[in-house]
């Protein structure tokens, strides 16, 4: 028995430091205060010839007496280092035992939370992460304003529209779902020209067409509504410069109607719905507007007009009318919902906003809100009833 307890207390003994040599050392960030100009020398010179990542000041050369010194050791250089810093009697300490341990926690998560989530916030992302857009595309939705340069309502709109997808986070459920299966392209202002131009003098505040000039007619401008490719200057346009449907010289004359219709003609893939906002007289048309004749999605598109005229009235109570265009209020080829549609968008709507003429195109700043949220609200069911039928 004596003979047994005392190999019993051997193997005992030796397991305890085995245990601990084997350990697999760690990469460390360490902490150093050097309180003398020596051991600030003997520091410098230690960190200049060993593999270490200085982590606080910058550079070797910026280590001052009293101040503390971070630098990140690797595991095999772990044992040598604080031997050295002890002999040294310089005053330190570990700041992180386990680095690798951390680094892994800031790569969690990179992509597992939605966009819309404020948890999304929260974490680090990669290059990948950040830079989505290179992905494959999503579907996506097109909101334009400001064809028409004195429909100021128009331009506000999509402001808010952009201000809103950006704070929405989880307090809008729907849009939350709506932006985690969209993207969003608005063009805030499709007629730059003609919308400064309203600004830049108050007797100009009226101006509709673009800022283009056509040889030497002493009339300015096309109505940019009337320069899309869709039965381009049919019946409801004019070939002269000097009314406000003048269609202009040719189809897409306008570059800004160049570029719009190049950007979605490239992207008409993945375009699932084109929303183009106007005003006024509270109205959401869709196809055709070029001919009385109905589109062959006339009756889907007239109930889903119907829906979110409804959203609308819930909203605010405002009535807005829906209805085909050229049935509801005129004949006007060439305008931009057209060429969308019969480009393969099916989901094509023009919005007439606020009022029906008390205030007509001088809409009062105050009545920008609930304009843009019933707006919003219209825009929403269109977006929801897209993503029930892709
Ligand atoms: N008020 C607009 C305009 O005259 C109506 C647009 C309706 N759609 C169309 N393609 N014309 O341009
Ligand atoms: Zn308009």
């Amino acid at each position: 028995t004596k003979m047994k307890l005392y190999l019993f207390f051997f193997t005992f003994f030796i397991l305890v430091p085995e245990k601990h040599v084997f350990t697999i050392p760690r990469d460390e960030v360490l902490w150093a205060l050097p309180q003398t100009d020596e051991q600030v020398e003997a520091l410098q010179d230690l960190l200049n010839t060993t593999e270490v990542i200085l982590w606080q000041p910058v550079a070797v050369e910026n280590i001052q007496k009293d101040r503390e010194v971070h630098f990140y050791v690797r595991a095999s250089s772990i044992n040598s280092i604080k031997a050295q810093l002890r002999q040294l009697t310089i005053q330190h300490k570990v700041l992180m035992g386990d680095v690798q341990g951390i680094i892994e926690k800031q790569t969690t998560n990179d992509t597992v939370n939605a966009r819309g989530s404020s948890s999304y916030y929260e974490n680090y992302h990669s290059m990948k992460e950040i830079s989505k857009s290179k992905e494959k595309s999503k579907n996506a939705i097109w909101i334009d304003c400001g064809i028409h340069a004195r429909e100021w309502i128009s331009p506000a709109f999509c402001l808010w529209f952009i201000g809103h997808a950006i704070h929405v986070r989880e307090r809008d459920r729907t849009m939350t779902t709506l932006l985690e299966h969209f993207d969003f392209y608005v063009m805030p202002v499709i007629n730059v020209d003609g919308y400064e131009y309203t600004w830049s003098h108050p007797s100009n505040r009226l101006w509709r067409k673009s800022r283009s000039s056509h040889g030497n007619s002493k009339c300015i401008g096309t109505d940019m509504n009337r320069n899309f490719d869709a039965h381009w200057c049919g019946p409801g346009a004019s070939h002269f410069e000097c009314q406000e449907i003048y269609c202009g010289p040719y189809p897409e004359s306008e570059p800004e109607v160049k570029a719009v219709a190049r950007f979605v003609r490239d992207h008409k893939d993945i375009i699932k719905a084109y929303i183009t906002m106007h005003s006024y007289s509270q109205l959401v048309l869709f196809p055709y507007s070029y001919t009385m004749n109905k589109s062959k999605d006339h009756e889907e598109l007239e109930s889903l007009a119907q829906k979110a005229a409804k959203a609308i009235k819930r909203t605010t109570w405002k009535t807005y009318r829906p209805g085909a265009g050229a049935q509801t209020i005129y004949l006007a080829p060439g305008g931009s919902d057209d060429w969308a549609y019969d480009l393969g968008i099916k989901y094509s709507f023009t919005f007439e906003l606020r009022d029906t003429g008390t205030y007509g195109f001088l809409l009062p700043p105050r009545e920008i809100k609930p304009t843009c949220l019933e707006a919003l609200s219209a825009v929403k069911e269109i977006a929801q009833h897209v993503l029930q039928n892709l």
